[in-house]
């Protein structure tokens, strides 16, 4: 099979890119469940943009800044935010419809927002963008949808000057092996949540674009920075429900089992500090108790308007939020950093681009701040299919594809484990606090030898090459985690 674009994840990022690329060439969309299914339908908050009059870019830019520690690439920052308009337009254009009062677009805040200034659709925002993309993408008859197919690796080629170029994915689809080439692969497969015990992040967001682009010499940067939200709810699902950060936006405050409000204490701007310092508070606070979100003084019409997702879901656990107190707890929710790419979303691999979670653009710096993550999707999806082209240099060419596709479910068993332990041990050691020595000592060689475990399997079956992305990318974070001595942002390191 061959294509001019092909792009590989279906979360805002791919979808907006393939609806725009469309316009030029032949999109192919390779995803590893349903279209629908991505980490954008989780995104409750919103996106974040100077849409009002009181607010300006140098406030939203300082604002990420700050936030992300001034670890961030103030250039990519500064773009995004130039662009973040446009990126809402697009959308309303396309048939998104954010809420609005009197006519004009309401806007919400969370935490490091020195300004109301992010666009929402109740307590679904990217479920909403999410449904209009697949729609529009669906009647597009230039694009292919590929569901249910597993991209396993990058296909590459050496070019002029033996430069690495990439020239497609082989895909598990259907139980065989199939190559698809392409003039231009885009990954868009989105976060890393899954190698966490505690993630907010459905089971797709299994690492596999990091891991996949670190086989072939991408630079993998600043993977170390993993944002975790503080208040997913505190109840034994998996993964765990949000309680949206615009929750405190609207007033929430959390409170320790003695009631305290311990957020006054630790930040000046109390219950609405960036995500690391919130999130740190509560993992302290957590040493004595539990930690809780109280909405308590706000009615039941507002609430049932405002959050009708949240209230819901609370009450069918007998959670009232006008009456009872919302158990919280932090959870691994966004990866700041990833495969490094420059203003156009160029890797270091010809050919091969990446946009949205997966990728590093130094937006984000050492903390995310909230709701930049759709935008920073958007505007740099948007920018990418602006200059792509189509050149339709690719020769057919042999890959070699492994003969069969061995179904051992011995293996697959152990994989199934192995993603267990994985997961166990990134919350023990690449957690909300960090120790070293342990990292070094214990954690690195565990991981190496599950690494080494899972590369000696003959088997080749999605489960498999899954848990070896997981694998591959929680050794990355490790080593990285390792290699920054200082507590920076999201990286916080145990005295
Ligand atoms: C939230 O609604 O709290 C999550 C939004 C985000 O991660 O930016």
């Amino acid at each position: 099979m061959q294509t001019n674009f092909l792009v590989i994840g279906s979360g805002i990022a791919g979808l907006n890119f393939a609806l725009q690329s469309a316009k030029k060439g032949k999109v192919t969309i390779v995803t590893k469940k349903k279209l629908i299914d991505s980490n954008t339908n989780f995104a409750q908050g919103g996106i974040a943009a100077v849409l009002d009059q009181t607010d300006n870019f140098e406030k939203h830019v300082e604002d990420t800044l700050k936030a992300g520690s001034y670890h961030n690439n103030k250039k990519a920052v500064e773009f995004m935010v130039r662009n973040s308009a446009e990126a809402i337009y697009r959308l309303i254009d396309l048939g998104v419809e954010f809420q609005k009062e009197n006519g004009k677009l309401s806007l919400t805040k969370e935490g490091g927002h020195s300004e109301r200034r992010i666009a929402f659709v109740g307590d679904y925002t990217g479920k909403e963008i999410e449904k209009i993309l697949v729609k529009r993408v669906r009647e597009h008859p230039n694009i292919l949808i590929l569901e249910n197919a597993f991209a396993m690796r990058l296909l590459t080629q050496k070019s002029l000057f033996q430069r690495n170029s990439c020239v497609g994915i082989q895909i598990i689809r259907k139980n065989k092996i199939e190559n698809i080439l392409a003039d231009q692969t885009i990954l868009s497969t989105g976060g890393v949540g899954q190698l966490f015990l505690q993630t907010t992040n459905p089971s797709i967001a299994t690492s596999d674009g990091i891991a996949m682009a670190s086989q072939i010499g991408c630079t993998i940067k600043d993977i170390e920075f993993i944002q975790f939200h503080p208040t997913a709810l505190n109840k034994n699902t998996s993964p765990k429900f949000l309680i949206s950060e615009t929750v405190r936006g609207e007033g929430a405050k959390l409170v320790n089992e003695k009631g305290e409000r311990f957020m006054e204490n630790v930040h000046p701007l109390k219950d609405l500090a960036p995500r690391d310092v919130v999130a740190q508070a509560i993992y302290q606070q957590q040493k004595n108790g539990q930690v809780f979100l109280d909405i308590r003084h706000k009615s039941r019409e507002y609430l049932k308007k405002r959050f009708p997702q949240i209230y819901e879901k609370l009450k069918k656990l007998k959670i009232d939020m006008t009456k009872n107190l919302i158990p919280v707890t932090p959870a691994a929710h966004y990866e700041c950093g990833g495969i490094e790419v420059d203003l156009n979303g160029q890797t270091n691999v010809k050919n091969l681009f990446a946009f949205g979670e997966v990728s590093y653009t130094g937006v984000h710096g050492a903390n995310r701040l909230a709701s930049n993550s759709l935008l920073e999707a958007l505007v740099f999806s948007n920018q990418i299919a602006k200059n792509l082209i189509p050149h339709q240099k690719i020769k057919q060419t042999k890959f070699n594809a492994p003969k069969i596709l061995r179904k051992n479910s011995k293996e697959t068993l152990l994989a199934e484990r192995l993603k267990q332990e994985i997961k166990k041990i990134m919350w023990e050691y690449a957690g909300i606090v960090r120790n070293l020595k342990r990292i070094k000592k214990e954690a690195i060689p565990r991981m190496e030898r599950i690494a080494k475990e899972l590369k000696n399997m003959n088997g080749t079956n999605q489960e498999i090459a899954e848990t070896s992305n997981m694998a591959i990318t929680s050794l990355l974070i490790l080593k990285s985690a390792y290699k920054r001595k200082k507590s920076l942002g999201c990286h916080f390191v145990e005295k």
